[in-house]
């Protein structure tokens, strides 16, 4: 056997001892390993203060890349600069333009420029500071930078609160496909200042109360109850109720995810409401559906599926519908702030199974907690549930 010692020392070269055998005549197949668990805190605060604490623990002494969105920039940047200022750090700064378009391949390859001609190395940090799509864009470029550098995430709007900031799930978008190309890289840390959120519009509460809803109805009846509670008063950014909602989708995604980091089976639950969102926003041209209304009336198809194959109650349906439309999130096509063809749905839909070697998973409710993942969906069962939607889907594909 080869011996390996390794001795650190703050101030003695790092010194590396090996005698690795040459391998057998057996020719035996060489198993390549490799496990890693990855550790990270996801901090609730309600104020900059707390929150410029918790960041300066979490870089440490190390230099700083911040990625913000135009929008994000000209509400929140000045405050957090200046905070960060009075703590010594001082972060190279980029801005993308704001908007789900602009989650592109293009605009992650303008920040590898930048990276590049900057000074940050792999231990330095990235911070992601804005929505999903500044955080799915800032992970997935610091995932990509030097095979990998460290990343922390400041969301500021609900959905990067509850959802994008946490699991390490990264991607852009392509024409073709919403995240087409992306990969898994755990960030450092998260910190959700919750009073990012009271200069969000209520349009983006209720997207991010979509992500709540889902994370509720697939692993919590508890979270259910509470949503059905305090819905009002989220919606009215109450910062208490808001805190509660953060710190508890929080604990529930980071159950779900340690139990599968890399979507081999149980995390596959999370995509509830997916299957048919991220057709429903590629068909759209990434913008006029934003990304909680289309997981909105995505859960809504499913339950719909789940419903007519015998394995939802009808009142649990009617349940959830009556929850969406409570929060003022899409439950049916007229409800959809842009017309959708839904022929166009369902080629781009199939486009996707095609993609995945011919298997979409779809995430069909049998209750609150309670949830069946299946590749069996047939054409006919998705037009008749897009059909209950108000979806015209009358022509079949050719
Ligand atoms: N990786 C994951 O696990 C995961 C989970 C959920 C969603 N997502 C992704 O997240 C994206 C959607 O995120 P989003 O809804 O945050 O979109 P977003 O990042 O586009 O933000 C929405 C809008 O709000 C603005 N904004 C951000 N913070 C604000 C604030 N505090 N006040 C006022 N305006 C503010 C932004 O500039 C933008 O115009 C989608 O691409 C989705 O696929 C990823
Ligand atoms: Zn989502």
């Amino acid at each position: 056997m080869a011996t390996v010692t390794i001795q650190t020392g703050s101030a003695q070269p790092l010194r590396v001892r090996d005698a690795l055998e040459m391998p057998g005549d057996d020719r035996a197949p060489v198993q390549g390993r490799s496990s890693r668990s990855d550790a990270y805190p996801i901090h609730v605060t309600r104020t900059l203060p707390e929150a410029l604490l918790r960041l300066n623990d979490l870089i440490g002494d190390a230099r700083v890349g911040l990625i913000t969105d135009s929008a994000v920039e000209s509400l929140h940047g000045r405050a957090l600069l200046e905070g960060l200022d009075d703590l010594g750090i001082r972060p190279d700064v980029a801005v993308v333009p704001s908007g789900e378009v602009h989650k592109s391949l293009d605009e992650a390859v303008r920040l590898w420029h930048w990276l590049a001609a900057g000074p940050l190395g792999r231990r330095d940090v990235l911070l992601a500071f804005g929505g999903g799509v500044v955080i799915d864009m800032g992970g997935w470029v610091a995932a990509g930078y030097m095979r990998g550098m460290r990343y922390i995430n400041l969301p500021t709007t609900l959905v990067g609160q509850v959802d994008a900031g946490i699991g390490g799930k990264l991607a852009v978008n392509h024409g073709e496909a919403k995240n087409l190309i992306g990969g898994f890289h755990q960030p450092t840390g998260v910190v959700s200042n919750v009073s990012y959120l009271e200069t969000l519009d209520v349009r983006h509460i209720r997207a991010g109360l979509a992500e709540t809803i889902k994370k509720a109805l697939i692993a919590s009846p508890d979270y259910w109850t509470f949503i059905e509670a305090r819905a009002e008063a989220i919606l009215a950014k109450d910062l208490e109720a808001l805190e509660q909602l953060v710190a508890a989708a929080g604990a529930i995604k980071a159950t779900l995810i340690e139990r599968d980091p890399y979507e081999y089976d149980s995390r596959r639950t999370l995509g509830f409401g997916h299957a048919l969102a991220h057709p429903l926003e590629t068909i759209t041209g990434y913008g006029p559906i934003i990304h909680g209304e289309a997981v909105a009336l995505g859960m809504v198809v499913e339950c719909r599926m789940a419903a007519a194959r015998g394995l939802l109650a009808q009142d649990t349906l009617e349940r959830v519908i009556a929850l969406l439309a409570r929060v003022g999130l899409p439950t049916c096509a007229a409800e959809l702030p842009a017309a959708v063809d839904g022929d166009a749905l369902i080629a781009a839909t199939e486009k996707v199974r095609l993609a995945r070697g011919g298997h979409l998973r779809w995430v069909l409710p049998a209750a609150l907690g309670d949830t069946l993942i299946v590749d069996d969906v047939t054409d006919r069962e998705l037009r008749a549930a897009l059909r209950a939607c108000g979806i015209d889907v009358r022509r079949q594909l050719s």
